[in-house]
């Protein structure tokens, strides 16, 4: 089962208030898209598409090692992760779709994904509880429901795919589409999405106190 990580790394990270793009923020003095590609690799996958910002491509292969491959991306996430799947190649069996925004993903999660993908599932994400509370508000910010709690989970990357079926769901999909995730890519084509325990660690970069919390994980 050959297995393509597609890293989307071509957003700016506005939130981060940094003023290079999210993924060339340093962690522990290494970028954070290097962390995320390192994850990759150490869970098991064999090959590297980096979908970087157009203008910074020569920063990203700066970064990176030689034999990951880098391509444009895109105005959305969506469109990012369209141009890392062309990319891919058919020789992939399963793809994999990280974000570059989490560095600290354990090779465990990545390998719980590749088993569920060589044990049959066209799409699989790696899900964590939802510990806290969870309200619908109205535009005022008025709370009009409360969600059953037990049944909700929230969804990580890497998330693991069947090329062909991802890639017949993108084929779908309208060009200007922008979904926050893969999942809801195929989910939108029909196809059935299994479930795999993520990890805390796996948290993504947001804001500046994510990024102190990734420190603090690094140097224990
Ligand atoms: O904005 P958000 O943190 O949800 O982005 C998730 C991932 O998608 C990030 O790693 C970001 O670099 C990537 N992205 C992208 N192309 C875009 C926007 C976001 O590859 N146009």
């Amino acid at each position: 089962m050959h297995a393509v990580g597609i890293v989307a790394a071509a957003g700016s990270g506005s939130r981060l208030g940094a003023e290079l793009p999210k993924a060339l923020v340093p962690l522990a003095g290494r970028p954070l898209v290097g962390w995320a590609v390192e994850a990759l690799q150490a869970g098991g996958v064999d090959e590297v598409v980096v979908v970087v910002p157009p203008a910074e491509r020569a920063a990203f292969a700066e970064a990176l090692p030689p034999a990951v491959v880098l391509v444009d991306g895109g105005p959305s996430r969506t469109a990012s992760v369209r141009a890392g799947l062309a990319a891919a190649g058919s020789a992939a069996g399963v793809v994999l779709v990280h974000d570059a925004a989490r560095p600290l993903t354990p090779p465990a999660v990545v390998e719980r994904v590749l088993t569920a993908l060589a044990d049959g599932a066209a799409a699989v994400v790696p899900v964590l509880p939802v510990v806290d509370t969870t309200v619908v508000v109205d535009g005022d910010g008025v709370v009009t429901g409360t969600l059953p709690r037990a049944t909700l989970r929230r969804v990580q990357t890497p998330q693991g795919f069947d090329r062909a079926t991802l890639v017949a769901a993108y084929a779908r999909l309208a060009d200007d589409a922008d979904l926050t995730d893969d999942a809801a890519v195929v989910r939108a084509a029909g196809v059935s999405v299994a479930t795999v325990e993520g990890d805390d660690r796996s948290a993504k970069v947001t804001v500046r106190h994510d990024l102190d919390l990734a420190e603090l994980q690094v140097r224990r």
